[in-house]
């Protein structure tokens, strides 16, 4: 299991690279719209009025880096799969700008290859999703480190709660009445529901993708429209054989206020389960 987080699960990323969804608007792998425009704010809210930002991105997120390179920053995109950075800066709309930069690397090597405090802002569509639990306190200490005094990391992040964990049924039916897409059906039902036992470890703190997807498919058949539709599109969108590392959202704070002052937090989505966190360097 630790392999697919180590240095060959940039060979899996290369795979995921050939199927990954071009059509931006449709996986949960993208920020969305309304996302974004939370990173757009934070990054308003804290932009210093100087020449030579920079902005690290930690992926390929074609989306932050857009709006990093639209507000001015220059933009370094670390990926360590180099099919992830090519597929995704093809759908970028600034991909042959002077400020759009890319480097090849593993985050977790990055304090050998970069000197300390050379970043305004390092930003990431659920980076720490894709690193075990027991290296988050190396890549936030690193993140740290590369970012200037006052510098700010800004992520999207998959949390768990156990205190407000809702029945499947309950979820369903808010997607019966239509007051969810499927994307807020995949994250609610991912991480807020009972079932997530089937697919998250509570001891491991790692959610099985494979397994939540054989559930989807087995589960299609025992509901109704519209919410048969939803789970539908889920099918052929979740990579197999993957997983997520996904800590409780209390146990997470604590851990990020060791490093960072927690300047603001917004859940844009239903359950609140993927907060964007505004984060300064202390
Ligand atoms: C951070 S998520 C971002 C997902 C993104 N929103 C998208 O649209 O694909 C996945 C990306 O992180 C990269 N990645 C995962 N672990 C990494 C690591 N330890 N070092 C460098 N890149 C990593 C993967 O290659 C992949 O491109």
């Amino acid at each position: 299991m630790k392999k697919l987080f180590a240095k060959t699960a940039a060979k899996t990323w290369s795979k995921v690279a050939q199927t990954r969804e071009l059509d931006r608007k449709s996986s949960p792998a993208t920020p969305r719209p309304i996302e974004v425009a939370v990173f757009r704010r934070y990054l308003k809210k804290i932009t210093p009025e100087k020449r030579d930002l920079k902005m690290l991105i930690l992926g390929a997120t074609p989306e932050l880096r857009d709006l990093g390179i639209a507000l001015g920053y220059e933009v370094l995109a670390a990926d360590f799969s180099m099919d992830m950075i090519n597929v995704l800066t093809s759908v970028m709309k600034y991909q042959g700008h002077q400020r759009n930069l890319i480097i090849k690397g593993n985050w977790l090597e990055m304090d050998r290859f970069f000197k300390q405090g050379i970043f305004d802002v390092i930003m990431g569509d659920a980076p720490f999703n894709n690193v075990l639990p027991k290296d988050y306190r190396k890549l936030f200490l690193i993140v740290k480190e590369l970012l200037k005094p006052e510098g700010c990391l800004i992520i999207r992040q998959m949390v768990v709660e156990f205190s407000s964990v809702k029945e499947a049924e309950e979820i369903e039916r808010m997607g019966q009445q239509k007051r969810m897409d499927w994307i807020e059906l995949f994250f609610s039902i991912y991480l807020g529901s009972s079932k997530n036992r089937i697919w998250y470890s509570r001891k491991t703190k790692l959610v099985d993708i494979s397994k939540f997807s054989y559930w989807v498919e087995n589960h299609i058949s025992e509901v109704k429209s519209p919410v048969k539709e939803l789970y539908k599109k889920m099918v052929g969108k979740m990579r197999k054989g993957a997983y997520h590392s996904v800590l409780p959202r209390k146990e997470l704070e604590n851990l990020i206020k060791k490093y960072f002052a927690i300047i603001k937090i917004e859940k844009p989505l239903n359950l609140g389960l993927t907060p964007i966190y505004l984060l300064r360097k202390k």
